[in-house]
C-alpha cells in the first residue's frame, strides 16, 4: 500500500487543474489555505501546484521517490521541519483510512503536529456505506481517537463536503 511507485510511473492520478482548483476552494471555505504549507503525502504534486496557484509557499514530500519534492516516510520525525510551517495539508493519507493495515498512524499524526500548528486531513468518503470497509468511518474514527489519545490539547473540527471528509486539527494557544 505504501508503494505507489508503479502507479506513479504509469502516470498516477488524473486530476484536471479545474478539479484541483474547485476542490481546494471547497477546502478553503472550511479552513483557509495560506502561508507556508507542507503538502504530505504529495503524490505527483497536483495539490502542491494547486496550493501554489492559491499563493501558498509549499514544500512537498512523499515516501515514493517518484513523488514531488522530498522523499520522506511520514512515520519518521523530520527535525528540519519542526515548527517550519503554518499548515500541513495531508490529502489521502491511507494510514487514517485503512485501520486493517498494521501501521503506526499515530506516529504520523504526532509527527505532523510538530511541523505546524494546523493540520488538514482530507480523505474521500462514501457516506452511503458506513460499514467496516468504507472510507468514512475508519477515517473519522481514527482522527477522533488520535485526537483524544495523543493531541487532547488540540481542537478538532470536521466536515463532509462533496464526498470528502475534512478534519482540521488546530493547536490551542495558551493565553
Ligand atoms: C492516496 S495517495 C494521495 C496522494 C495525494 N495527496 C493525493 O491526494 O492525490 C497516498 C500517498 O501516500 C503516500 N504514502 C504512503 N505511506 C506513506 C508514508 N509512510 N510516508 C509518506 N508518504 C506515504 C503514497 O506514496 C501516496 O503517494
Amino acid at each position: 500500500m505504501k508503494n505507489y511507485s508503479i502507479f506513479y510511473k504509469k502516470g498516477g492520478f488524473k486530476y484536471s487543474t479545474q478539479t484541483v482548483d474547485v476542490h481546494l476552494s471547497m477546502v478553503n471555505s472550511f479552513s483557509p489555505l495560506q502561508g507556508k504549507v507542507l503538502d504530505a503525502p504529495s503524490g505527483l504534486g497536483e495539490w502542491t501546484y494547486g496550493l501554489e496557484r492559491r499563493g501558498c509557499e509549499v514544500t512537498s514530500s512523499d515516501i515514493c521517490p517518484e513523488g514531488l519534492g522530498i522523499t520522506w516516510d511520514l512515520e519518521q520525525y523530520n527535525p528540519s521541519w519542526e515548527g517550519k510551517f503554518d499548515l500541513v495539508f495531508s490529502r489521502g493519507i491511507s494510514h487514517l483510512h485503512r485501520r486493517d493495515i498494521p501501521t503506526s498512524y499515530e506516529k504520523v499524526v504526532k509527527n505532523l503536529s510538530r511541523y505546524a500548528p494546523r493540520i488538514l486531513i482530507i480523505y474521500y468518503t462514501n457516506q452511503t456505506n458506513e460499514g467496516p470497509n468504507s472510507h468514512f468511518n475508519p477515517t473519522k474514527k481514527s482522527l477522533d481517537d488520535l485526537h483524544q489519545l495523543y493531541l487532547p490539547s488540540w481542537n478538532l473540527r470536521s466536515t463532509v463536503k462533496n464526498h470528502y471528509y475534512i478534519g482540521e486539527l488546530t493547536q490551542c494557544t495558551l493565553v
